[in-house]
């Protein structure tokens, strides 16, 4: 479904990611953990176009999805082939309302004429939005802004979803049910590109996970087979067990 194949990503002069490769088949749930700074964020930015390859004097790789090469596309024009993200620190528009932040996900066809339809799925998801689905975003506690983050990705209709430590800054309560939400939107059948600190938690859930460390795919493999890893263990665990 989505295959980034040796891409380079700088910042300027400073070479970020270095020649990342990276797959995800449809109706997976796919993990990148790593410490912080190595270029987890980057690589979800770049995949949506948000981030350019720069050439930086060096051959570039390529993304594709579905089998179409994104090197020409904007942002938008992911959303369109089925791709949202749902960024670092789950922002919202602070002063629309629930409903309009909501709405906003589903400006590009052929989401817009479906709108209707995805809105009752996502209040069956989030009920809690849809008793507040006239306040301003700003009144909302964290936990419900970071489900209206993915509310409003999930209204542009994806095959594929990306999110960016979703449970970042929640507390343990939360944390729980934002995982069992990642997995419930899978079952519904979108494949999820997972960014995570809580490696425990989302190792669980996902079927394969890459390790990012310093812009480089330190280690790679089955869920399961890492969760028993001892480079895992010792780095990522830690202070879970
Ligand atoms: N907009 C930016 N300009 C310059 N450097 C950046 C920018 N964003 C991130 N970086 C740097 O790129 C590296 C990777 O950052 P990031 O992708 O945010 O890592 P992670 O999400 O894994 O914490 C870090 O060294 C960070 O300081
Ligand atoms: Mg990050």
């Amino acid at each position: 479904m989505l295959k980034v194949d040796r891409i380079n990503i700088f910042y300027g002069d400073v070479h970020v990611l270095w020649d990342l490769s990276l797959y995800v088949s449809a109706g997976e749930i796919v993990t990148i953990i790593g410490p912080n700074g190595a270029g987890k964020s980057t690589l979800l930015k770049s995949i949506v176009n948000l981030l350019k390859p720069a050439k930086g004097g060096k051959e570039n790789g390529k993304i594709s999805f579905q089998g179409q090469d994104l090197a020409r596309l904007s942002p938008e024009d992911t959303v369109r082939l089925g791709m949202a993200i749902v960024p670092e620190g789950s922002r919202v528009f602070p002063d629309m309302t629930v409903l309009d932040n909501l709405l906003m996900g589903s400006c590009t066809e052929p989401a817009r004429s479906q709108r209707k339809a995805t809105l009752q799925e996502v209040f069956q998801l989030f009920p809690r939005l849809e008793e507040r689905i006239q306040q301003k975003a700003r009144t909302l506690s964290g936990g419900e802004r970071q489900m209206l983050a993915i509310g409003r990705a999930l209204m542009s209709r994806p095959t594929l979803l990306l999110l960016d430590e979703p449970s970042l800054g929640l507390q343990p309560l939360l944390v729980i049910k934002t995982f069992e939400t990642v997995r419930e939107i899978n079952r519904r059948g979108m494949a999820i590109l997972l960014v995570e600190q809580n490696v425990q938690f989302s190792l669980e859930i996902s079927q394969r996970v890459y390790v990012l460390e310093n812009g480089k795919i330190a280690l790679e493999g089955k869920a399961s087979d890492l969760l028993q890893s001892e480079h895992i263990k010792k780095y990522y665990l830690g202070g879970y067990r």
